[in-house]
């Protein structure tokens, strides 16, 4: 199975921490060439520090004008691009959606679902360009089944899957190959800061809460940051070379929230 990415151009939305920063390693130890973007400059110093041969830029993704300098800086320091790996997504506020402003739905919509467009539209040409390539969008186990509370998050996140079915299908003719991947829970602060959030409207501990959630999931695990990057290794490798179109989830078969209280 050839899953090295031998001098594959990378970009990655993002990228500075989280599970972006996970890929980008993850892809660099598989021989990829990497130029990833971030929102937050500090973030974006420490990754300069200490990966100096990855590209780093400042963007907010969600602006198209910023999507535009990305790539316009991102394509002739690659030389042109394999790989896009949509990443970039903010958790949205956790509250009744009859409660959720305008502005916050507004901006989940843009971070998560909009920026993937952006970012699409400008790769087409250089994967054109290339014979082909491979994009991968993170979805979330979200984008299959309603989530407690998280209405602008699980909207984007469902929204996420039909724009990959969409684009894999008008992309498929050109050998440009596009998947998402809907992570489960995964190990890390932001999960904690979402699960104590859904915990305390539920008027439970955190504690008392994650048991119930994980009884939720059939293998009764969180997974990692690198379980989620090394799918995305699969799907951007020549082993994923047929695998387009398609919403594989990795969260150890996460069966749906059942509301607080219900067996
Ligand atoms: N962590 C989870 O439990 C989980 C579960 C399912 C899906 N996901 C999805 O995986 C992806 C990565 O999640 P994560 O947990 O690593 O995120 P995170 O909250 O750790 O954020 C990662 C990075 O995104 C950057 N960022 C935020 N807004 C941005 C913007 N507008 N433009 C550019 N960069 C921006 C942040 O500065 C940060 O460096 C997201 O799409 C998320 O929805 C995460």
């Amino acid at each position: 199975m050839e899953i090295a990415l031998k001098g594959k151009r990378t970009l990655i939305t993002a990228g500075a921490s989280g599970i972006g920063r996970v890929i980008a390693d993850v892809f660099a130890e598989n021989g990829a060439r990497i130029h990833l973007c971030d929102i937050d400059e500090a973030a974006l110093a420490k990754v300069r520090a200490e990966r100096p041969e990855f590209g780093a830029s400042v963007a907010d993704v969600a602006d198209p004008a910023a999507v535009d300098r990305l790539f316009d800086e991102a394509l002739p320091r690659l030389g042109g691009l394999d790989i896009l790996i949509n990443n970039a997504g903010i958790a949205g506020p956790t509250k009744p959606f009859a409660e959720v402003t305008p502005e916050e739905f507004t901006r989940t919509m843009a971070v998560n679902l909009n920026s993937q467009f952006f970012c699409t539209r400008r790769a087409v040409a250089p994967l054109r360009a290339a014979g082909g390539g491979a994009i991968v969008n993170l979805s979330s186990v979200a984008g299959r089944f309603p989530m407690p509370l998280r209405t602008p998050y699980s909207t984007s996140k469902f929204a996420v899957c039909g724009f990959t079915s969409e684009a894999a299908y008008e992309l498929g003719p050109d050998n440009i190959r596009v998947n998402a991947i809907l992570p489960g829970a995964v190990e890390g602060p932001r999960l904690r800061n979402v699960l104590e959030k859904q915990a305390a409207a539920a008027g439970r501990t955190y504690d008392e809460w994650l048991p119930t959630v994980l009884s939720m999931i059939s293998m009764r695990t969180m997974v990692s940051q690198r379980d989620i990057a090394e799918m995305a290794l699969f799907l951007s490798s020549d082993a994923g070379r047929h695998v387009s179109g398609q919403l594989i989830a990795v969260c150890g078969n996460f069966e749906g929230y059942r509301r607080p209280g219900s067996p």
